[in-house]
């Protein structure tokens, strides 16, 4: 069935986008996995020598099966996912090699499974439904060593994707929804500058304290730099002193309804605790957030700013509203101004 989130896809900015799909642990050597992501179904599955990764569309051409439930086997030049229904075999290239009903058929060039791109970094299986607008968002202290690499989520919430992003971009919101944890109610918010990054709208230097910035139970005076990496991925990085705190979001769009967000984290100091520790504070964090996310209307986040009030401390969500008309960015948003 195609929703608005589907019909969304003919918007190229959607279909360009790297979305966070799953864990690299996820996928085991030989094994499948299905995903929903932008309203369609994926298959990701790994060839049994653990050194591939491929995501298709997860339905046979055949009788539309989910090839996700079938198994992978060794095949002629690589392995082939074979479908749980007929047995229709796929070769790692997407093409149907072998019909078990026909032995002596070579299956038609069109009996081929929908192959989308694929790429794994940080832990995390990236897939694009279309072409892609660009790289990878970097997150470069995930690839230093001196830093310790966290994944969390996925977090579910029943809203869309911008109005998530700019919750995370959202500093006033600290000291209240995670009063004790990411800030002060009474705390005021210095005023800060907004510029444009790489990727879209950056504030290089907020600063604020927080009573416990990472779950470690240590109140700081922190700065900020948010980053925006994409319409749907942002991240910043936390200072203190030596340490460093970052985190990179993603948030893939599931259904018309609903988003799946993922995220990445990475800190040089606390090795000595335990992941289950950091883990569960930032599902607290989460939760804390998507109560509030989902009872946000409208649902489409609006990019005329006449619609909704903003002060000083909103600068960042302004520019990331500014920036998402200018790149014509549809999903999840209404431009009621633009006519
Ligand atoms: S549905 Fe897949 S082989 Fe028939
Ligand atoms: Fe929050």
């Amino acid at each position: 069935m195609s929703g608005p989130v589907l019909d969304q896809l003919k918007d190229a900015r959607l279909g360009a986008e790297w979305f966070a799909v799953g864990w690299s642990r996820e996928v085991k050597a030989g094994k499948t996995l299905t995903r929903r992501v932008l309203g369609r179904d994926v298959a990701l599955w790994r060839p049994a020598a653990g050194d591939g990764l491929h995501c298709w569309l997860d339905l046979c051409i055949h009788r539309g099966a989910k090839l996700s439930l079938g198994e992978v086997r060794p095949g002629v030049g690589g392995d082939c996912l074979v479908c749980p229904y007929h047995g229709w075999r796929y070769a790692e290239s997407g093409q149907c090699v072998s019909i078990p009903a026909h032995p002596g058929l070579i299956p038609p060039v069109k009996a081929r499974a929908q192959v989308f791109k694929v790429r794994e970094r940080y832990g995390v299986i990236w897939i694009c439904l279309g072409e892609p607008g660009g790289e990878l968002p970097e997150f470069p202290i995930a690839e230093d060593e001196s830093f310790r690499v966290l994944l969390a989520g996925p977090y579910r919430f029943k809203a869309l994707g911008p109005r998530l992003i700019e919750n995370l971009l959202d500093v006033a919101h600290l000291g209240i929804v995670h009063a004790g944890l990411l800030g002060d109610p009474e705390g005021e918010i210095e005023d800060y500058e907004v510029g444009m990054g790489t990727g879209g709208p950056e504030a290089k230097e907020i600063r604020i304290f927080q009573p416990n910035p990472d779950g470690t139970g240590a109140g700081a005076h922190i700065r900020y730099h948010y980053e925006v990496k994409g319409p749907l991925t942002a991240g910043f990085v936390k200072y203190h002193g030596e340490q460093r705190f970052g985190m990179l979001a993603q948030v893939a769009p599931v259904d018309d309804e609903t988003c799946e967000m993922r995220l990445v984290m990475a800190m040089n100091y606390g090795q000595e605790i335990p992941e289950e520790e950091l883990i569960t504070f930032q599902d607290r964090v989460t939760e804390q957030d998507r109560v509030i996310v989902e009872s946000q209307r409208p649902e489409l986040l609006p990019l005329d700013l006449q619609a909704e009030l903003h002060l000083r401390s909103d600068r960042m969500a302004i520019a990331y509203r500014r920036w998402l008309r200018e790149i014509g960015f549809t999903y999840g948003t209404n431009d009621g101004g633009a006519a």
